[in-house]
């Protein structure tokens, strides 16, 4: 049977990597599609990545600097989009599914934010988008998450998403640094870049899971609704403290099946030190699934970087390849749940969230003062797990109380925390994180 033409747009990193792992283990993965996999057409607006690659391929492959004429070339049977970002990338892969194409794509981003548009539009022509890249990089979770989990009720996922601010937090905790400095120190060493907005407040990681989510149960993409909070305000005191308690700080993404909807969540997270996940260090990423027949497993491997990033988008081009010839109803539904079965559960606001709490206090070393702050807690029917207080050194009028709490729900903290932050004898405002034992 004649190869299957691929349409690359974009050379960097990873179509670069694209490239090489497809040419490497061609046998391998011919062996495995059925077919060959060959890359016909390549879009590169960077003259130089261009010239690079005519270098090593010559002139047999076509590289246009303009995407368009690719997406349009009748010749090209799936177009892989590597470019990122919303646009152009949202109104090429829509005209290329428009063309009867199928599509691969690693961007997070713009499935996040325009997924159902995208997923209708495949559905309508029959053709598949396929993004395992999008998520977690080299991991095969979407994979485990819509065909290897799916005979199970999926409770909740908790996963380590984002590379760079695992490192960032992993350097701060292990060398006692603030978050300003370590950020440089990973700008420098290339594991942040110049503008690392979109990692370090959490945006990458809500996008990623945002898609986890809608596969896990079966509801529409909804990143608008997630709650999205980063790393860039979490102290290195607030690091310290949690270790003396038994816990790490992650940035995690958590979405959790509840009775009245679904949690979806990114914000830094006190976790158990001795739970597996706690001790994925550096730019690695590790996510959890807890669901109701297998139990509990776990996912980690690297999240990013070209060859790993690659790894996902050749596995689902072999994919789409064995599939390519079969009648779409009988494909893997995008996300997980044939569309008609398909859920309108909310997702819940963060005041009805259920989890544990981290509160710092800076507070008056004086008679009086943790009585009148648990009694706010027990007005609130919010359960004290554990209280630190540093002792103060010699004529030190103040000091840091540290609280963990039971699970409470979101809002009912943020009543007790407003009356406790009227007391005059707490100095300063007070630092709340979430808790989570993942058990
Ligand atoms: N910037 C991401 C990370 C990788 O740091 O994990 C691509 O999503």
């Amino acid at each position: 049977m004649n190869p299957i033409r691929v349409g690359l747009i974009g050379l960097g990193t990873v179509g670069a990597g694209t490239f090489h792992v497809l040419q490497r283990n061609q046998a391998e993965i011919r062996g495995r599609a059925g077919r060959g996999i060959e890359i016909a057409m390549v879009a590169a607006r960077n003259e130089a990545r261009a010239a690079a690659y005519r270098a090593v391929v010559g002139d047999a492959i076509p590289v246009v600097g303009d995407a368009a004429a690719l997406v349009d070339n009748p010749d090209i049977d799936i177009v892989v989009e590597l470019i990122g970002g919303i646009e152009p990338a949202r109104s090429l892969v829509l005209k290329a599914i428009a063309n009867g194409k199928h599509v691969v794509t690693a961007n997070k981003a713009l499935l996040a934010l325009h997924g159902s548009e995208i997923f209708a539009a495949a559905r309508e022509q029959g053709v598949t988008v396929a993004f395992e890249a999008a998520v977690a990089g080299g991991i095969p979770i979407i994979k485990a998450l819509r065909e290897g989990l799916t005979a199970n009720r999926i409770e909740w996922i908790a996963g380590i998403i984002n590379g760079t601010t695992n490192f960032i937090l992993s350097e701060m905790r292990g060398k006692g640094l603030d978050f300003a400095t370590v950020l440089k120190e990973a700008q420098r060493l290339g594991y942040a870049e110049a503008d690392p907005t979109f990692d370090i407040e959490g945006v990458d990681a809500a996008h990623k899971l945002t898609l986890m989510s809608a596969i896990a149960f079966g509801v529409p993409v909804q990143f608008d609704r997630a709650h999205v909070e980063g790393i860039s305000s979490l102290q290195a005191t607030d690091i310290k403290y949690a270790e003396q308690l038994g816990y790490r700080i992650k940035l995690l993404g958590i979405t959790r099946r509840r009775e009245n909807g679904i949690e979806l969540r990114v914000h830094p997270t006190l976790i158990p030190a001795t739970r597996l996940i706690a001790n994925v260090e550096g730019a690695m990423n590790a996510v959890v699934v807890q669901a109701d027949a297998v139990g509990t497993t776990l996912y980690y491997g690297k999240g990013a970087g070209a060859e790993p990033t690659a790894s996902a988008v050749v596995a689902d081009l072999v994919d789409v390849t064995r599939l390519h010839t079969a009648d779409p109803d009988h494909r893997v539904p995008h996300l997980a749940f044939q569309p008609d079965a398909m859920s309108d559960t909310p997702i819940l606001e963060m005041a009805e969230v259920h989890t544990a709490f981290y509160l710092r206090l800076v507070v008056a070393d004086q008679p009086g003062v943790l009585s009148r702050i648990t009694t706010i807690l027990a007005e609130h029917d919010i359960s004290i797990d554990a209280v630190l207080q540093r002792e103060s050194a010699e004529g030190e009028r103040q000091t840091d109380l540290i609280i963990l709490t039971h699970d409470t729900v979101e809002g009912r903290m943020n009543e007790a925390l407003a009356k406790m932050q009227g007391l005059p004898t707490v100095l300063a405002p007070i630092v709340k994180l979430r808790k989570e034992e993942l058990a």
